[in-house]
């Protein structure tokens, strides 16, 4: 569990995040904030790229950010979008579970108004994580 303060710190990051999007081909800018068990908090946003393909989502971004800094274990990520909400995309959702299954994820849109949460054993029932390969 968080406290509201901290859901809305969070998703206060993810959206100042999103404004440092590199959208420049979808016009579309994500921002993300992810909380780590100790606390830190790392944003990420969408870095796209001319080849298309290689364009890397904020919640990667923000993920990979974090555990290249040491943290492993997360509580929570924040994610900021358009006018609504957007829930993170199958491949984010995938590289999440690897560490923390039950992520809360909270959905907000680019001014920072929370539409849902889930956990994100929710978003990807049945997951294929580390213990699958034990
Ligand atoms: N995108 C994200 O950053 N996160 C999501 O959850 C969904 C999609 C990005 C990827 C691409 O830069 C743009 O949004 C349009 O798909």
């Amino acid at each position: 569990m968080i406290t509201r303060e901290v859901e809305a710190e969070l998703v206060r990051k993810a959206v100042e995040a999103r404004d440092r999007a590199y959208a420049p081909y979808s016009g579309f800018a994500v921002g993300a904030a992810l909380l780590s068990q100790d606390g830190r908090i790392f944003s990420g946003c969408n870095v796209e790229n001319a080849s298309y393909g290689l364009t890397v989502c904020a919640e990667r971004v923000a993920l990979f950010k974090a555990v290249s800094e040491g943290a492993r274990e997360f509580v929570a990520l924040a994610v900021a979008c358009g006018q609504g909400p957007c829930a993170p995309c199958g491949a984010c959702r995938q590289v999440l579970y690897e560490f923390a299954p039950e992520l809360l994820v909270i959905m907000a849109d680019g001014k920072g108004k929370t539409w849902c949460t889930a956990r994100l054993s929710e978003l990807l029932p049945h997951g294929f994580g580390p213990r699958d390969l034990a």
